[in-house]
C-alpha cells in the first residue's frame, strides 16, 4: 500500500491593489459583471470575466430560475457566449467574483462543482490551463494556474473509449 498526495499551489494576495494591472482589471470586469446576473432566488450574484488568448474579454453571470435547478452558473454562461462568439478561441484568465445582499464579500469563492467539471474539459479541449482569478469585492484574492488543479480525478471523455 503507498499513499498518494496531490498538492495545490496557489498565490494569496491581501487585495486587488497587489495584483498586476491586467489581473486587476479583468477582476474589475467580473465585479462588474455582478450586476448582470439574475439572482432573485438566491441572491447571490457571480460574475465572470474571462481574457481570451486573443486578448478579447468575455464576461457571464449566474442566471437563476423559478425551476431551480434550471439556473447557470457565471462560469458556464460564459463558456456558453465564449463557444457562440469566438469558437475555438482559448481562455488565458478568468476572474470570478460575486455580491450577496447585506453581508461582506470579502473572501474568493471558487467554482462549484459542475463548473469545475465544464472548465476542465474547456481546457483539454483548447489544450490550455485556464488561469484563475479569484475575489470578492474586496479582501484577498487567490490566483490559481489551472483550473483543473481543483479538479484531481476529473472524469474525462478518455473514460468514454
Ligand atoms: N454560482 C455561480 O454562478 N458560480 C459558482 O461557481 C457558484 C454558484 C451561482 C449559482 C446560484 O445562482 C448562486 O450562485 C447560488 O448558489
Amino acid at each position: 500500500m503507498q499513499i498518494q498526495k496531490i498538492d495545490l499551489e496557489y498565490e494569496v494576495y491581501e487585495n486587488s491593489d497587489e495584483l498586476k494591472f491586467a489581473d486587476r482589471e479583468l477582476l474589475d470586469h467580473a465585479r462588474e459583471a455582478t450586476s448582470l446576473a439574475y439572482a432573485p432566488y438566491s441572491k447571490f450574484k457571480v460574475g465572470a470575466a474571462a481574457r481570451l488568448v486573443t486578448g478579447e474579454l468575455v464576461v457571464g453571470s449566474n442566471q437563476e430560475n423559478a425551476s431551480f435547478p434550471v439556473g447557470i452558473c457565471a462560469e458556464r454562461v460564459l463558456l456558453s457566449s465564449l463557444s457562440s462568439i469566438y469558437p475555438g478561441t482559448a481562455i488565458h484568465t478568468m476572474a470570478i467574483s460575486y455580491t450577496t445582499d447585506g453581508q461582506e464579500c470579502n473572501h474568493p469563492i471558487a467554482p462549484c462543482g459542475i463548473c469545475r467539471q465544464s472548465l476542465s474539459e474547456f481546457e483539454i479541449r483548447m489544450r490550455k490551463p485556464i488561469r484563475l482569478i479569484l475575489g470578492g469585492k474586496q479582501g484577498k484574492i487567490f490566483i490559481i494556474q489551472g483550473s483543473g488543479l481543483l479538479l484531481p480525478f476529473a472524469f474525462t471523455s478518455d473514460e468514454l473509449k
